[in-house]
Formats: C-alpha cells, structure tokens, sequence
C-alpha cells in the first residue's frame, strides 16, 4: 500500500506542474501575450491581489508605474489590459449596438448578482434596463424636484441647527443621509428619514463603506462573501466588515416587492401600466426568470447603494475645497445671489445648470471624487479595437480607471487643483472638456440615476453654499486626496472625511 505522505507528494507536484503550465500558457501562448508589462503581472492575478489586498488599494499605483514604463496600454492581469488614454474610453466603455459585457468577477464579488450592475452580459443587461429605464428618464426626474427641495430644505435645517449647537458636523455622512433620503423617495416611494434621524445614516454609510473597503478581497475570493452572506444578522454584525445594515435594507425591499406583487395579482384595473420601482419589477410582462425574488432585492439595495456615497461624495469635496479657498467661494456667491434671490419657492436645475462657475463646481466635484476608484471591466465579446497599432482580441477584459482619466495632465492641466474656471476656460474655446468625465461611466452601462444626481447637485449645492459660512474642522489635504484605492478614492490612512462647523448663517 502506498502511504498516505505519498499521496500528498504526488498531489503537491501535479499542482505544481498544472500552475507552471498555467503560467507558460499566459506568458507564452495566450493572445495577450503581445502586450507590454510585466512578466509577473501577465503571469498570474496574485501579482494585483497583493499590491490591492496585502497592500490595502495600492495597485492603482503599481498601473500608473506600469504606464510610465511601458507606455498607453499594459496587461495588467493575466486577463485584464488597461488602457490609458483619454479619447480611448468612449471605445471601452461603447454604447448603442456595440456589445459590452462585464466579467464574472466583477458580478460576483458582492453577492448582489442579478442586479443592473452586476448583470455580466450585454442583451440581458439591455433587458433588464428597459424594464426600469422609465422611472429614471428626465421627465420622471424633473416631476421628482419639488420632493429633492424637501429633503434639502431639512438639511438647510440641520445645519441652521449645528450653527445653534455649535457643533460638529460630519459633511460626509449628512450629504450621505440627504442622498439616501432623496434615492429611497425616488425609487421606493418613501423616505427613510434618514436626515431627521429616523434611521441611522452612520450605519448605512458604514455599511457602504464596510463592502466598499473589502472590494478587493471579495474580487479576489468572491467565495468569503458568499460565506458570510450565509451568516445570521447577529453574528454578521461582530464582524470587522459590518454590512448589516445593506442587507437589512435588502430584506425589507424583499418584503416590499413581495407585498407589491400580492397587490398586482388581485389589481383588477392595470389600463395604468407600472409607475414605481417595485411595480416594475414585479409587473406581469416581466418574464417568470426576471422576476426571481432574490434577484429583485438585489437590484433594489444596489440601486439605492449606488446612489448614496457618490453623491455625497461630490457635496463634501467641493465644501473641503470653497471653504479652504474664499476667492473661489466669493465667486460662486456672486454668481449665485442674483438667481437665489429672484427665485420663486424652489431652485430649478434646469435654471442652474446655465450658470457657469456653480456647473465648474459640480465638475470639478466630479472630476477629482472620481465617480468611483474601481476600474470597471468591459468585454467586446465579438469586437475586436485597434489602439496604436495593437489589436485588442475580442473577449478581453479592457478598462480605464477615472483616476487616470480625470488627472490627465494633457486634458486637465495643473490636474489636482479644484479649478472651477477650468471649465470657463474651456466653454469660451469650444473645448468639450465634459467628454473626459467618466464619474457616471458611459455607454450602454453608465449610471442609471445620473439626471436624479445632477438634479440633486443643482438644488443642494446652491442651496448650502448661499446660506452658509462654514470652517474646517480638524480636516486637512491628507483627509481627501486619494492614497489608496479601495472602491473609492480613500486617503492613505483613515478615511475620506470633511467634517466642518458652521461658522455663519447668511440671510439670501
Ligand atoms: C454623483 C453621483 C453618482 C455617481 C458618480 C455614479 C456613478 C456610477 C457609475 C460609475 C456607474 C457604472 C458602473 C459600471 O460601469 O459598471 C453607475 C451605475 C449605476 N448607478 Fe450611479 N452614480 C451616481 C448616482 C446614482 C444615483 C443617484 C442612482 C440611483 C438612484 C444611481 C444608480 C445607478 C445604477 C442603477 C447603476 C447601474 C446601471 C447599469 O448597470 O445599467 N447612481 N453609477
């Protein structure tokens, strides 16, 4: 009889040979194996899960090395080429016909599959967005702006409040819970309250955070999250990584969508067709497999978990920025005071979005928050593109990441500076500067919710920036500029924060 130590030699080397194959197979023979970088990066995905996962988020550092070496175009995983190039990223990320496909690693590493944005292949994508496009058009926005007013009018309250107080206030998570207030009121049909306290604003960004900082690690075993997904509640909330409260948020819109599809089964007159989110859903000319209830409060949760950090994001880097600099401050309140007060009632986007240093703002808020720190893969499945004389095999995993995109020093010079004027600049020369935004991704598979965001900047913006004065607060450069990528841009140590006090209340 063989003994058992045998067994485990014999085992031990046929592993061995089977990875040296693996790895003479993507140096040596894959289609990739043309394309410029290193050997260690082409030879195995270890080389990013240790600079991303070990190092915590610094292989976006590793990318920017790799392009200073090697040029526009790296194999920066066995898989995954990365492009650097500005007027290339409308062909990675193409719309109309042109097939785009996401990864399954991408569509698995939270656990939210099924959902929009974890949808791997293009038609289904296309699918399952025309079942929802609807509640996001212009129109549907524009009639929802009365009800973005409320929610900022309770945040100007809020920080009329702080002023009373005296007391800190944590830009980030207020601009999180005005977010998460309007995007439930958008798609669920009711507010969580999460500005008046009623829910815990803290715990869902903490929550946001919590998945967003583990990122890496699900993409690199996406097992760990399925894992833990089959935890209760109770032990899920001892853990480091506290996503409870997502997926609390996830088990009520389970709840709602069943309680909705009840609703439609015994609705006798269904001449309107869907209006809300969860009628959508459920409505009867979505095919059975569509309507899969785990797949349904997926999409819910990740649609509303899309919409809240992002945003606030963008509120809180532009405050840290016009309150470090006054001119620029000064600036927009010029701007701003002929409009704020003339106004009727409410502020109306469309009406701010003609004015021209509050849109420089807004994309400069944009710009240097960067959408997200992710690089989001792209497959033409039966494409092949030509860049500089290479040619990209159909069914590779292509991206460019904002980070590069947006602090293009040939596009955005002088591209760390908050420069509101840039944009100025740019309009008076004819120059298309917005083509080189990527926040809100593009083609087939940008953001849904991007005319609700803008339509959320336009009001909440003006709205905080006449009203109020406001200091730092123990907030330096080192709390927002980016150190490390983990989903989002996070500074090297802690985490992206602005927390201010109100130093003044202005009357309009
Ligand atoms: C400043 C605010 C926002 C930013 C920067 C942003 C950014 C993005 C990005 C980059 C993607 C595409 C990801 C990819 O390419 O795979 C995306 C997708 C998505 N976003 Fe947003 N987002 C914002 C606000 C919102 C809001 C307010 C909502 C909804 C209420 C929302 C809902 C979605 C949805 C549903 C998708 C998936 C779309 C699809 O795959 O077809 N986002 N967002």
């Amino acid at each position: 009889m063989i003994p058992f130590t045998t067994y485990v030699w014999i085992l031990s080397v046929a592993w061995v040979l089977l990875l040296g194959i693996r790895i003479i197979y993507r140096l040596f023979f894959r289609p990739l194996r043309n394309f410029p970088g290193p050997k260690l990066a082409a030879a195995s995905s270890c080389y990013q899960t240790y600079h991303d996962v070990i190092r915590h988020g610094q292989y976006i550092w590793v990318i920017k090395q790799m392009h200073e070496k090697y040029g526009p175009i790296v194999r920066i995983t066995p898989n995954e080429l990365h492009i650097n190039d500005p007027y290339f990223y409308d062909e990675i990320y193409a719309g109309g016909n042109r097939k785009r496909d996401k990864t399954i690693e991408f569509s698995n590493a939270g656990s939210f599959n099924g959902a929009l944005l974890t949808t791997i292949f293009h038609d289904q994508h296309r699918f399952r967005r025309g079942i929802i496009n609807k509640l996001f058009s212009t129109q549907a926005v524009r009639n929802f702006d009365a009800s973005i007013q409320e929610h900022v009018d309770t945040l100007v309250h809020v920080l009329e409040e702080a002023k009373r107080t005296d007391s800190v206030v944590k830009l980030t998570e207020l601009f999180g819970a005005l977010s998460a207030d309007v995007v439930s009121q958008f798609t669920y049909g009711t507010s969580h309250g999460y500005l008046k306290g009623d829910s815990n604003e803290m715990d869902l960004l903490e929550a946001v955070y919590s998945a967003t900082v583990f990122a890496h690690t699900t993409f690199a075993f996406p097992f760990l999250a399925t894992m833990a997904l089959k935890l209760p509640f109770a032990v899920l909330r001892k853990l480091p990584i506290n996503t409870v409260p997502i997926l609390e948020l996830r088990e009520w819109a389970g709840l709602k969508i069943a309680e909705v599809a009840q609703q439609q089964k015994i609705k006798t007159d269904k001449s309107q067709g869907p209006t809300t989110l969860f009628e959508m859903l459920v409505d009867d000319n979505v095919p059975a497999a569509e309507r899969d209830p785990l797949r349904l409060k997926n999409e819910a949760a990740t649609i509303f978990a899309a919409g809240v950090e992002t945003c606030a994001r963008v509120m809180a880097l532009s405050v840290f920025h016009l309150t470090k600099d006054r001119s620029k401050l000064e600036k927009l309140r010029e701007e701003l005071h002929p409009v704020m007060s003339n106004r009727s009632e409410r502020i109306s986007p469309t009406e701010m979005e003609k004015l021209p240093y509050l849109t420089g703002v807004i994309n400069e808020g944009l710009r240097l928050s960067y959408g997200s720190t992710l690089r989001f893969p792209r497959v033409a499945p039966d494409e092949a593109l030509h860049f500089e004389g290479f040619v990209i095999p159909p069914g590779t995993v292509m991206s460019q990441s904002n980070y590069f995109l947006h602090t293009d020093p040939s596009i955005f010079p002088d591209p760390t500076n908050f420069d509101p004027e840039r944009w100025i600049r740019a309009a008076e020369n004819d120059q298309n500067l917005k083509r080189f935004i990527g926040s809100f991704s593009k083609g087939s598979r940008q953001c849904l919710g991007m005319t609700l965001a803008y339509s959320l900047l336009y009001i909440a913006m003006p709205a905080v920036f006449s009203r109020f004065d406001m200091e730092l607060y123990n907030t330096t450069e080192e709390d927002v500029v980016i150190g490390r990528d983990l989903a989002f841009s996070q500074p090297v140590m802690g985490r992206f924060r602005v927390d201010v006090k109100v130093a003044k209340v202005l009357g309009i």
